[in-house]
This record gives C-alpha cells, structure tokens and sequence, in this order.
C-alpha cells in the first residue's frame, strides 16, 4: 500500500521564535533536510537526509534549494492590482485619484472575480501563501475572494469595506447596512476551512462614529474575527482625522473609544505615532502591518521599527498593493531594510526573515497553524533558488554562510526566486488553470 507521506529534501531555514527576544534559539537551519508531510500538515524536520522514509513515500528532492515557510502578507488591497505603479499624489490625492474610482468597478461580480483569481495567483508566484486583504465595500468582492481563495486551498483573511462618508456615493454603505452585510459575511464564512474574516473599516475619515461603533458591536459578537484598517499613515490624514474627531486625544483613540483597540487587530502603516499610542498598542497586544514599499511609493514617511519593539508591539511585514509597488515579500523587505538604515539602525536578515514568516503569522494570530515547519502545523512553503539570475547566482556564490546568502537573497529576490510554492504540502505553480 502506498503510503500518503511525503518527503521533501532541502536546505531549511525556519524560526522558532522572534530573535530580537531569544537571539540564540531563534533560528533552525538544516543544511541538508528532510521534510515529512502528511494529509497537508508537517510530520517531522530533521537535521539529515539520512532519515529513512515510510515505505511507499514519494521523495522531492530539493538539495541545495533554500526552503522556507510560505510568505505571510499582513495588509494588501486585492480590489487595487490595478492601481499598482500609479504616478504622483499622496495618500488623499492617490485616493480620489486612482483607488475610489478602481474600487468603483466592483459593483461587478465578474470583475471581483477575475481580479480575486489574478491577485492569488500572483500572490503565490511570489510565496505568499497567507494574507490579510481589504475588500471594497460590496459584500460580492469578498464573496468572490473568498471563493477563490477556497479553491485554492489558502489560508487568508478578507473583510468587506465599511465606509460611510467622505467617499464618492456609490462606494458608501451606511452605518446598518455595512453592520448587517458584515455580519452575513462572518456568518457564511468566517472559520469555513481555512477562511477567516476581518471587520474592515477603510480608515477614521471614512466611517462616522455610528458606523465604528457597530463596527465595535461585531467584534463584540464575533471575538475571533479581525479587526483591519489604517492608523497615522500620512501627515494630511492625521490632520484630517484631528479634525473629524476633536473630542479624541489623539487618532489612535478614535479606533480605542469605539472598542476597535485588541489582540486581532491590525493596524496598517502606523508610521506617526506618539510614543504614548505606541505603548497602548503595545498594551493592547495589537499589531501593525509595517507597509514600506507604499510608504515610500505613496511618499507617506519612514516607519520606526524600534519604537514598535521598545513597546512589544507585534510586527508584521504588508505588500499595501496598490499603494506598494511589489507582491513580493523579498522586495518588501529590501525596503524595510533601507528605511531602517535611513534612521541607523540596520535591521537583521534574522529579523527581517522572521517578519515575513513567523512574525507575520504572529502579527495575525495565525501562529499555531502557520509561520514554521513545527509538527502539526500545516504545510505551506516556498523554494528559494539562489541561482534564479546571474546576480543572484554570483553573489549566492561568494557568500560563506547561511545568514549571508539568505540576507543577499531578501536584497537582490523577487519573484524570480520562487521556484515553487507549496500549499498544504501541495505544489500551487502546477495545479494550472482552476475551473474559472
Ligand atoms: N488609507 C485609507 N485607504 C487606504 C488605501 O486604500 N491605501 C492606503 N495605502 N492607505 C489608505
Ligand atoms: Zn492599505
């Protein structure tokens, strides 16, 4: 009989916790491994390809290819794929400009449709293989992601828009009916297989205090689903928001009155905070979604890692597609890297490696499925290849140690890198096209 086992053979790195707070037992690399998955989920990783296999068990044979767990993208728009590397504006300005009337469009299913199935797709072209993604305000788009989602076997997070003001009419719901189609989202399919829902207010200029309140309300009647939205992204905004909410001592107060402040909250960009918001956030066991591609494509300013540390902020790594100009994590981190080099600090590959995987698994409370290759936890994973351009090749070549070729790997990587994506244990490249 054969057996449902499968072995997977390579140089793995994953982490076991976050090396900024157990620098020694942070990271596992296997210079020559084995991988034993069973029914989509992780049996075994041992140190040696020695191991002997189950009778029957089919062997994929990796040796000298980097694997690592599938990319985890903690904040990125699917309703924006076509908005990406739009010119000029800032943040409100590139609202009205380019993402309102993107937004617009999906009134249409077929659109939401299609846009669901090209944007997961090219998710996992580039080893992501979990995300937390806005909808727009039409309940149907995230019907339609989520549907795609399903057929691929993904575990993501989507929630539909809520916005109630100052957002062109056709893209407004109202304080009721954004509560009651949420609710119906949660209902159909928050917890179905690998699907989870997050309550979605776009940002505070967009929601009036009825519509946080209910917001406030679901995660009341729902407490395992996510709360995602934007916090102190832009200098204009938080202007704005000062503005619209003068009774709030500052913006993250407006988010804390309405009881949108907790653990499974993901607070996206969070660049211009005070360090008393810091410490709340931290208090909090919230999380934020360090977005650094859009910070510096949309011009919004310069993230500071080490004050979400200081705080014991929970961190994760977000593409913000289309106001970051990349799907790739690798890409995402090479601009992480510069932004904390711009304010001295320079962020270790360990780090930055954990960001993308643990630490955004952690961020999204997802780590007890998901984030490393611990038995139990399900199989999603990437294979790196060092030798994907004459660059890469060459400088993968000179690099004597593992943490030298991987950082080399996160500065020169992108999508041409990703020489396959694994989703509960399945290959994704392969499964070709799905029934559309
Ligand atoms: N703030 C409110 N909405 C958005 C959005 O769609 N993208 C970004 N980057 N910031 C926002
Ligand atoms: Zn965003």
């Amino acid at each position: 009989m054969s057996s449902s086992v499968q072995a997977f053979r390579g140089r793995f790195l994953h982490c076991l916790a976050n090396p900024a707070e157990a620098a020694q037992e942070a990271m596992a690399y296997f210079e020559d491994g084995t991988l034993l998955v069973e029914n989509g989920h992780v049996v075994s990783l041992s140190h040696t390809s020695n191991t002997e296999l189950p009778s029957g068990c089919v062997l994929h044979d990796f040796s000298g290819k980097f694997i690592v767990p599938g990319f985890v993208d903690t904040h990125v728009h699917y309703p924006q794929v076509d908005v990406i590397a739009s010119y000029g504006t800032q943040l409100l300005e590139w609202l009205e400009t380019y993402t309102f009337p993107a937004e617009a469009a999906f009134e249409n299913p077929e659109t939401a449709n299609d846009t669901a199935n090209f944007f997961l797709d090219e998710l996992m072209r580039n080893g992501t293989t979990t995300a937390l993604v806005f909808g727009t305000v039409h309940k149907e788009s995230v019907n339609a992601f989520f549907t795609q989602a399903q057929k691929r076997k993904l575990r993501m997070i989507c929630g539909k828009v809520l916005m109630d003001r100052n957002a062109p009419a056709a893209l407004c719901d109202t304080a009721e009916t954004g509560y009651a189609d949420s609710k119906a989202l949660i209902k159909q399919w928050h917890n179905t297989e690998r699907l989870g829902y997050a309550v979605t207010p776009r940002f505070a200029p967009t929601s009036t205090n009825e519509q946080l309140a209910k917001a406030g309300e679901l995660l009341t009647e729902f407490p395992d689903v996510h709360l995602h939205t934007h916090l102190s992204e832009n200098i204009a905004e938080c202007n704005w928001v000062a503005s619209l909410f003068p009774e709030q001592l500052d913006y993250l107060s407006v988010y804390e009155h309405f009881g949108l402040l907790r653990k499974r909250s993901v607070f996206a960009h969070s660049i211009h905070l005070s360090h008393n918001e810091w410490s709340r956030l931290g208090k909090a066991c919230a999380s934020v979604a360090h977005c650094p591609t859009s910070n510096l494509f949309i011009g919004s300013g310069l993230f500071d890692m080490r004050a979400a540390q200081r705080a014991s902020v929970l961190v994760g790594l977000g593409t913000d597609v289309g106001g970051g100009d990349s799907y790739s994590l690798l890409r995402t981190i090479n601009e992480a890297y510069k932004i904390q080099q711009l304010q001295g600090h320079s962020l270790a590959p360990e780090q930055a490696f954990y960001l993308a995987t643990l630490g955004g698994a952690t961020a999204l409370d997802l780590q007890s499925y998901i984030g490393n290759f611990e038995p139990g936890k399900e199989a999603d994973f990437v294979v790196l290849d060092t030798q994907a351009t004459p660059v890469i090749r060459r400088r993968c070549a000179a690099a004597h140690d593992w943490q030298s070729t991987l950082f080399a790997l996160m500065m020169l990587g992108d999508d041409r890198c990703i020489q396959e994506t694994f989703i509960m244990g399945e290959p994704s490249k392969s499964t070709g096209e799905l029934d559309r």
